[in-house]
Order: C-alpha cells, then structure tokens, then sequence
C-alpha cells in the first residue's frame, strides 16, 4: 500500500485502509474504489492523505504503533473524560463534579497504561498518520496523538515511570481548557482577531484552574495545561516564562504539542507531512524548543513513513518501503522510476547502507503516475 495526497488522487483507486469517523464508526472501508464524489467528500472532511493499493506498492505493509481498536476506544474515553471534567466551573467547585472528574481521570490512566504497553511492545518509529480519521472535533484526538508523542519522548529521556505517566496525563489533559472556548473561533478558517486570539490563550488558565482543583491530579499535570505554550526564550504565553522558569514536562509536551499541530489536517489548512514538521521544530530549536527534546524526537518517529512516494537527488523515484530503526531519515525505499523517470521493474535500495550514503532524499509526497 502506499500513501497519496487526497488533491492527487484519480478515481478507480482502491483504499487500502479503512477511513474512520473519531466515534469509531467506518465510513469508508478498505477495499472501496473512489469516485469523484467521494474524493470531492474526502477533500470536504479535510482528509489530506490516504493509503491507496497499487501494483507498485504490493506487499508494503504500514506498520500500527497503536492498533486501531485502542485509537478508537482512547478517543471515546477521552472525549466522554473531557466533557465529565468540563462540567466543573473553573471558578466553583461542587462534589458531583468532583466525582465524575475522578472517575474520568481513572479512566485517563487506564488507556495511558494500555499505551505505555504498546509502546513498550512496539519497537519501531512511531507513526501516528496509519489510521485515517474524519475530525469531527480536533482537540480529542489531538490529546491522544500528543499523549503518545509526548510519552515516547518521555522515555527517550530516560525518566523513571511515575513521570512518564504525568507527562501523558498532562499531555491527555493539556488542552482541557479549550472546552471552554468557542469551537467557531477554534475551527475559524483564516486569522484570529486579536481579541479572539486573547481568548483562545485563555485556555491554559482556564485548564490550569480546572484541573489544580481535582484531588487525583498532581500539580506538575496542571502545570502541563498551563505551560505548554512557553517557550524557551520567553515568546510564548500565558506568562512568558524562561528557559528554567519553565517546568520540564512541559518543555517535553511543547514538542509533542507543536509537532501533532501541524501534521494533523485542519479545516483551515492541510496536514505537513513528518519531516516537514521536523523541520519546523529545528526553525525553533534552542529558542523555542529544548534542542536535545528534538534530537530525541526525530531518533524516534517515522521521518519517512512507510508508503510514502519520494525522489531521489540522483532522480530515482520510489516508496517507502521499511524504516530503520538506528536511522530514521535513511529509510528503505523501493525504486519504482529511474533517472530519467522511466517505469522500472521495482527494486529496493536501503539507504542507511554505505552504498547508498551518498543518496539523499530531496522530495517527498510526489505522486509519481
Ligand atoms: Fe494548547
């Protein structure tokens, strides 16, 4: 199978994935050949990359770090968690709210636990674009998706457990704040007034202020919600702090935040792929970004995940066909064109070789029909 951009794709395709709504619900299956007017659909639901079945691709299996089934169960755990603790007014307490608020945390540590688990059991790079999702409501699964990044980092910096399991609820909960904000200034397309922008930095306070209040949650967790914005050299907000000023999970979780951010699809703009994203954390590195957090970041995620199209500096053209696990960047890609762009019968060259080592990669996402 390989993976397509959407605005590329032709009808008669296959899809070799299914497509999911966030409740779970299949609304494409693996197998369906698209038509213009799903792939119109496709574009409308902000889908901007999917995994199709071709000839060239055959026997290229993408790798789950998290299966399906625990994606689907942590979204709905996480957006039931939400609404529970989003109940409590950040500026009242009331014992039922209490309650059901520690029951959603319970809740919240299960699923962490099941994907501490897979993560521990899975020893490959992490690559959260597998499972393609309509968004209804970005925010739950973007608290998933930062979890899992957040809590990866987390052991890559070798923390013991009892942090790697506060990080991962902070990163779970660090946006809890924005329930409080208008979903239409949320999904605006376009720029925020400065008003609008004031009020969507109200929500690490306003996190902040919910989750301080609730007797299972440790301080450092709350402090996920209110920090993860800052950065190093005091541009971010709420408070602008600095460098040490600023706690190290969130230093972690800003990352995690960051890099989720902008290789999830919006409705006001595509998804980047992953190493445009890496890219975009290194713009930042040692002013925005703890420079060794990134180091640790990119030895752990799909740089190239496996399906992808890319082109060669010597004109070569072919897929993702494995990763390496020691060099993430170098992948093993299937040639699938040569240097004139010429159709060849496929073959495969591991880049992390040292007869590959002066091959580099200089494009990626072409579709190369
Ligand atoms: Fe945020």
């Amino acid at each position: 199978m390989r993976l397509i951009n959407v605005h590329k794709c032709q009808s008669g395709i296959k899809l070799a994935k299914s497509i999911y709504n966030v409740n779970g619900k299949v609304l494409l299956f693996q197998g369906t050949e698209l038509t213009d007017k799903l792939i119109e659909q496709l574009k409308r639901y902000n889908v901007s990359r999917i995994y199709i079945e071709d000839e060239q691709s055959e026997g290229i299996e993408i790798i789950e770090s998290i299966p399906d089934e625990l994606r689907i169960e942590a979204v709905n755990r996480i957006t039931e968690g939400f609404k529970s603790i989003a109940e409590l007014s950040p500026n009242r307490a009331n014992i039922q709210g209490m309650i059901k608020s520690g029951r959603a945390i319970r809740s919240f540590q299960k699923i962490f636990r099941d994907i501490l688990s897979c993560l521990n059991e899975n020893h490959s790079a992490l690559n959260l674009l597998a499972t393609t999702k309509i968004h209804e409501n970005y925010v739950y699964n973007h608290s998933l998706n930062v979890s899992i990044y957040a809590c990866q980092l987390a052991i890559e910096n070798g923390l013991p457990l009892k942090n790697i399991e506060e990080i991962g609820l902070g990163a779970m909960l660090h946006d809890l704040g924005k329930m409080y904000i208008s979903s239409d200034i949320l999904n605006k397309p376009g720029k925020l007034t400065s008003e609008e922008f004031n009020h969507v930095k109200s929500h690490c306070h306003l996190g902040f202020e919910i989750l301080r209040k609730i007797p299972e949650i440790p301080l450092t967790v709350a402090h996920c919600a209110l920090q993860h914005h800052e950065k190093l050299d005091g541009s971010g907000y709420p408070r602008a702090l600095k460098e040490n000023e600023i706690h190290k999970y969130a230093k972690i979780l800003s990352v995690a935040d960051v890099f989720d951010a902008v290789t999830s699809s919006r409705s006001y703009r595509p998804s980047m792929l992953p190493h445009e994203g890496l890219e975009l954390l290194y713009a930042g590195s040692g002013t925005q970004f703890e420079s060794k957090q990134i180091q640790l970041f990119k030895s752990c995620i799909a740089i190239y995940p496996q399906g992808l199209t890319l082109k060669l500096d010597d004109g070569r053209s072919g897929i993702v066909s494995k990763y390496n696990f020691s060099a993430t960047g170098r992948p093993v890609i299937r040639i699938i064109r040569d240097e004139e762009q010429q159709e060849v019968k496929p073959y495969e060259i591991d880049l992390s070789s040292k007869d590959n080592l002066n091959v580099h990669i200089v494009e990626a996402d072409s579709l190369l029909y």
